[in-house]
């Protein structure tokens, strides 16, 4: 009994010892595995903090972001407020000067065809007077120009078919065109409908057309265009009409550096000589097609010609009622 007494409590010290050094060991496994977590945490702690850091950057760059944004549409709206100040000015002016020239010219009228009345056909003044007549029908025809600019003639929108316009108008192109220059068209046959002053339309194509025609003095190749067009491409805010018609005007003429580009629109703005271009082209386009609640927009690069394209807002209207100026 006193063996098994020794041996038992023996064994029960080994036992004790064996249950220490677990001890022992699980406390350091413990110790790591904290000094582990330790370090995690301190890891978990500092990406955190960096996080912190770099979205509060990113704020901060996305305020100042947002600051020239609004800088850059405040500055777009004052350039868009001084070009309508201007075009208004010329406007006025533009009237003004109409107003006076064509009392002016109604007396020159007048006294021409009275004494043209008096003046017998074989006097040799009779041809003169002929060619004073004819100068001041040139004059009228300019005035009514210049009316139409300064928008004092009031619009008289009908319902139109675009290409039919466009095909009328065709020979007058071809003849502005001569035989250097090569006319295509495109024309969509499901084009729906604008409403438009059909007169005022006919200039619009007829001045891109002719600036066409004169950045391609070596020949070239126009396109006119038409298709339909979303308001999105038109760039016109909601409240306008949701499906436009597209009228594209491509030459492979001269282009335009970005300098020219941006001022195009500008009454009396013009590259060309000296009593070849008035510059009132394009800004009488760009009230026109304004006014008409449409858009205008250029696409051009110097030496790689230019594409004019022309927005109107489609009519719900399905039957044309003016096919064109001439069969008012
Ligand atoms: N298709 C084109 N290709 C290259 N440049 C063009 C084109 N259309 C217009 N421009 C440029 O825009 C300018 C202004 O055009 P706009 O039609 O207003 O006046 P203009 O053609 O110079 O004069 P006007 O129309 O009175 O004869 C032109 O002088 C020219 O520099
Ligand atoms: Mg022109």
């Amino acid at each position: 009994l006193k063996d098994a007494h020794a041996l038992l409590t023996r064994q029960l010290r080994r036992a004790q010892i064996s249950v220490e050094s677990l001890d022992d060991a699980t406390r350091k496994w413990l110790e790591t595995v904290d000094a582990t977590y330790k370090d995690f945490d301190d890891d978990r702690r500092m990406l955190e903090r960096s996080l912190e850091l770099s979205s509060q950057e990113l704020m901060g760059a996305n305020a100042e972001l947002r600051a020239l944004l609004s800088e850059r549409n405040e500055a777009e709206r004052r350039m868009e407020l001084l070009h309508a100040e201007r075009l208004e000015a010329a406007s006025l002016l533009a009237a003004g000067v109409a107003h006076d020239f064509n009392n002016l010219l109604t007396v020159i009228a007048g006294s021409n065809a009275a004494m043209m009345k008096v003046t017998a056909e074989e006097d040799p003044r009779y041809e003169l007077l002929g060619q004073i007549a004819m100068a001041a029908n040139r004059a009228a025809a300019l005035t009514r120009q210049l009316l139409a600019f300064s928008r004092r003639q009031a619009l008289k929108p009908k319902v139109i078919d675009l290409n039919q316009t466009i095909r009328n108008l065709a020979p007058i192109f071809r003849s502005l065109l001569g035989d250097k220059i090569e006319l295509r068209s495109s024309l969509d046959p499901t084009l729906p409908f604008v409403t438009a002053d059909p007169t005022q339309i006919e200039q619009v194509v007829l001045n891109l057309v002719i600036n066409a025609c004169d950045a391609m003095p070596k020949g070239g190749r126009l396109l006119v265009e038409t298709a339909r067009a979303s308001r999105g491409e038109a760039q016109l805010s909601a409240g306008a009409a949701s499906t436009y018609v597209r009228l594209s005007v491509r030459d492979t003429g001269c282009g335009m550096s970005a300098e020219v580009k941006a001022r195009i629109f500008e009454p009396f703005f013009t590259t060309k000589n000296t009593g070849k271009g008035t510059g009132l082209g394009l800004s009488t386009v760009y009230g026109i097609v304004h006014q008409s609640g449409g858009s205008i927009a250029v696409d051009s690069e110097t030496g790689k010609g230019a594409t004019f394209r022309v927005y109107l807002p489609e009519t719900k209207d399905t039957a044309p009622t003016i096919t064109s100026l001439t069969a008012k």
